[in-house]
């Protein structure tokens, strides 16, 4: 999918105030694996969402950006109150949808990716929407490179992802 420069702007616009707000500044205290926070985990997804959405000429990209940003945006460690722990694979979709709702305003359309990123595990909910299939594909995809890299230099990699989220797209 050709985008014009200026649907590239409103994207990277749309980007870098999610990436500073304070609300989502917040996601950087949940760890999340070997190195990654859910704020990294996020917005690695939101890039790999995003170009695969213009490579495959798929869905409304508005909705894939900001569906991807919020698909974690459940705010709690489950790590820190175990009482998450149990339910957390499923539930975390449902909270993160309710969380965005209150916070962004976000509609349906975004709430139904958020919670249907985790299909299989919840399997009623499938991803219906092309934009609920590219996130939740994206989202594994990101999953699988964060778990297989080592436990080894995680303060390294962690200053590598920051630097990797800075932009929505490459700058030239
Ligand atoms: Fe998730
Ligand atoms: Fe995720």
């Amino acid at each position: 999918m050709k985008i014009s420069d200026k649907e590239k702007q409103e994207l990277e616009d749309i980007y870098q105030s999610f990436l500073n707000d304070e609300k989502i500044l917040r996601m950087k205290e949940i760890s999340m694996h070997r190195g990654s926070n859910c704020y990294i985990h996020s917005f690695k997804v939101a890039q790999t969402a995003i170009k695969r959405a213009l490579r495959h000429n798929k869905g409304n990209l508005h909705t894939v950006l900001i569906g991807s940003i919020l698909h974690d945006y459940y705010l709690y460690d489950w790590r820190v109150d175990r009482s998450k722990m149990e339910h957390h694979l499923s539930a975390h979709p449902y909270v993160a949808a309710e969380n965005a709702e209150r916070d962004f305003g976000i509609h349906e359309p975004i709430k139904k990716v958020i919670k249907s990123h985790m299909w299989p595990v919840n399997f009623s909910d499938f991803p219906k929407t092309k934009e609920a299939r590219i996130i939740s594909l994206a989202d594994k995809h990101i999953y699988v490179k964060e778990i297989v890299c080592s436990k080894r230099y995680k303060a390294k990699r962690e200053a590598k992802y920051l630097r990797q989220i800075r932009t929505l797209f490459p700058k030239k």
